[in-house]
Order: C-alpha cells, then structure tokens, then sequence
C-alpha cells in the first residue's frame, strides 16, 4: 500500500499543483495565493493532491481541490478536504463555502450542502473564483464546520 501524507502546501509545490489544476481544467487565477493556506498529498516527493482555503473574515472558500487521476478513488480527496477544514478552524474561519461544477455529487458526502449563490457571495464574494474564474453556472455550497 502507498504511503500518502498529508500535510502543509509549500511554495515550492506550487508548479507542481498548478499542473494539477490545470489538467482537471479548475481555474489558476489566484492559486497560488490562496495556497499560502493549503494543504496537499504527498507519494515520497510527488504532489499527488491538493486543496486551499481563502480567509474572508470568518468565512472562507474551499477551492482547488483536485486529486491526480491516477490517484483518485483511494479517500485522498476526503483526506484533502479534512485537512483543509482543519487549517481553516486554526484560522479562525467557522463557515466554508465552495464553487463547483464538477463535484456536486461528491461535496454532499462530506458534509457540503447546496446554498443559494447570492449567500455564499455575501460571505467570500469578493474571491477570484466568484468574480472571474469560476462560471456563473457554478453551483455554491457551504459547511459549517463547527
Ligand atoms: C473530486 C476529486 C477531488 C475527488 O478525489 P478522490 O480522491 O477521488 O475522492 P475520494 O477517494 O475521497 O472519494 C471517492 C468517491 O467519490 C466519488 N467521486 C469522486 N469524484 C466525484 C465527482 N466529481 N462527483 C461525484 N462523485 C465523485 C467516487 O466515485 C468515489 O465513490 P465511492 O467511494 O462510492 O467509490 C477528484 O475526483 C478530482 O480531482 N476531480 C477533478 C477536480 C475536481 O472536480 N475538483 C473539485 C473542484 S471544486
């Protein structure tokens, strides 16, 4: 069995989980910054996954949550989201929202649930992924994390 850790993003890996975005088509605009809170699967020195959060205030926006293809199915996106909840309660952030057009099925079952866009951008509209990168078809949740 592979060895996975999970842990925080550095900004050396930021090529490496840009190449991941890319490759599942989510958005590069503002990657990298929202990576300074992030965090992402490592297989020895291989960036297999990734996943960040925005801070707006109390709130904040889970974004770039991708798994290689070649890794997906192994609880590595679960484990992701997990440990990027965790950073955002030792952030301070008790409400999570998200953009997705390709997740919708999955957020659910970790605890997601679909809001109307207009609440989320009332909390982290001022995000790139609400402004610009993300369509206006994208479907917005939210997590309260407790
Ligand atoms: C979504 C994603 C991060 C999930 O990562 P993962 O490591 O495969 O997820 P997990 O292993 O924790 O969960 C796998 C389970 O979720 C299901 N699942 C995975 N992606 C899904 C999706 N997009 N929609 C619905 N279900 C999905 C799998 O079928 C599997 O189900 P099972 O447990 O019943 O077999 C990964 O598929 C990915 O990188 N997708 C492309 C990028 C993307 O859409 N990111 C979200 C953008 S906001």
């Amino acid at each position: 069995m592979l060895l996975i850790a999970v842990e925080r993003a550095r900004p050396a890996d930021l090529p490496r989980i840009r190449a991941l975005l890319e490759a599942a088509g989510l958005p590069l605009d503002g990657a990298d910054q929202a990576f300074e809170t992030g965090v992402v699967a490592r297989v020895g020195d291989e960036v297999v996954g990734a996943a960040a959060v925005e801070p707006f205030g109390p709130a904040g926006l889970l974004r770039s949550v991708v798994v290689a293809a070649d890794h997906r199915d192994a609880g590595i996106g679960r484990r992701l989201v997990a440990a990027a909840e965790g950073l955002a309660r030792e952030s301070g952030i008790r409400d999570l929202y998200l953009l997705t057009e390709t997740a919708i099925d999955w957020f659910p079952r970790l605890g997601y649930q679909v809001i109307p866009r207009d609440a989320a951008a009332a909390a982290v509209g001022q995000s790139i992924e609400f402004t610009t990168a993300c369509a206006t078809t994208a479907v917005a949740m939210r997590r309260a994390p407790g």
